[in-house]
């Protein structure tokens, strides 16, 4: 298997740091559960027939780091690389990032993926997001109710309010909208988040399968990257 380097990012300067997410320990680990994923990151033999993913999306893109490295272990001409981000320059660094290391990503400003339905509605193959999930006020959330206070605030890269949970809990009715049947989503989540909670809710609500696919002790918090595999049978209508 090829070892993908990470993207390179000597583009951004500490002034873009400054309002835009820097790829930390949680950015790392998703790069790694990436590399790792064995229908993500195939052999040559394989990467010459591959067929999956088509489409891949990735939320809050941030420096556009994770969704750079998508496309490099996918390969560029094999799919389209969206991302969203609610941060216009977190958009703007995104596409800068892609052109840096020569993959073509399409970053759109907007909450979520409140644009994208219904024109994507069950079409994305492998969703990916690191939301911002460290406990916080509620106020300091980006969401439609403070819009557009927070939109430029760095904290909005990681203020995840009550129990880290408001971005997540109200991206993941997207999630269901948009993943495909047999589509994967990898999703970074704390210990103090209770992946085994959103496991055990996700396959009561929309019966996937939910695991944790790679986690990692960064100073105080325990990192876990969690994968979702929707059913292949799964009525597109
Ligand atoms: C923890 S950072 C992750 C950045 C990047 N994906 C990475 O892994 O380095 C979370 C990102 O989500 C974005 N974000 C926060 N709330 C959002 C929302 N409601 N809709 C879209 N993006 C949001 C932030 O602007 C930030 O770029």
């Amino acid at each position: 298997m090829p070892d993908f380097p990470t993207p390179d990012l000597s583009h951004l300067t500490r002034a873009d740091f400054r309002n835009v997410y820097e790829p930390a320990e949680d950015t790392f680990l998703l790069l790694d559960a990436i590399e790792e994923h064995p229908r993500i990151a195939l052999d040559d033999d394989r990467q010459r027939d591959r067929d999956w993913p088509s489409v891949c999306l990735e939320i809050g893109s941030g420096s556009g780091c994770v969704s750079t490295f998508v496309a490099k272990v996918v390969g560029r001409s094999n799919a389209l690389f969206l991302t969203t981000d609610v941060n216009p320059h977190a958009a703007r660094a995104t596409r800068r990032t892609g052109e840096k290391n020569e993959v073509t990503l399409d970053p759109v400003v907007m909450d979520l993926a409140s644009a994208l339905l219904p024109r994507l509605r069950r079409s994305v193959d492998l969703l990916i997001f690191n939301p911002p999930y460290v406990p916080t006020e509620s106020a300091e959330v980006a969401s439609p109710s403070n819009l557009p206070a927070p939109l430029f605030s760095i904290s909005a890269s990681w203020a995840g309010g009550v129990d880290g949970r408001e971005v997540l809990d109200r991206f993941l009715p997207y999630a269901d909208e948009l993943l495909a049947p047999g589509g994967v989503f990898l999703m970074v989540l704390l210990e103090d988040n209770a992946p085994e909670e959103i496991i055990t809710e996700v396959r009561d609500r929309w019966g996937w399968t939910g695991r944790r696919v790679k986690e990692r002790r960064a100073g105080r918090e325990r990192l876990v990257i969690v994968q979702f595999v929707r059913g292949a049978d799964v009525h597109v209508g």
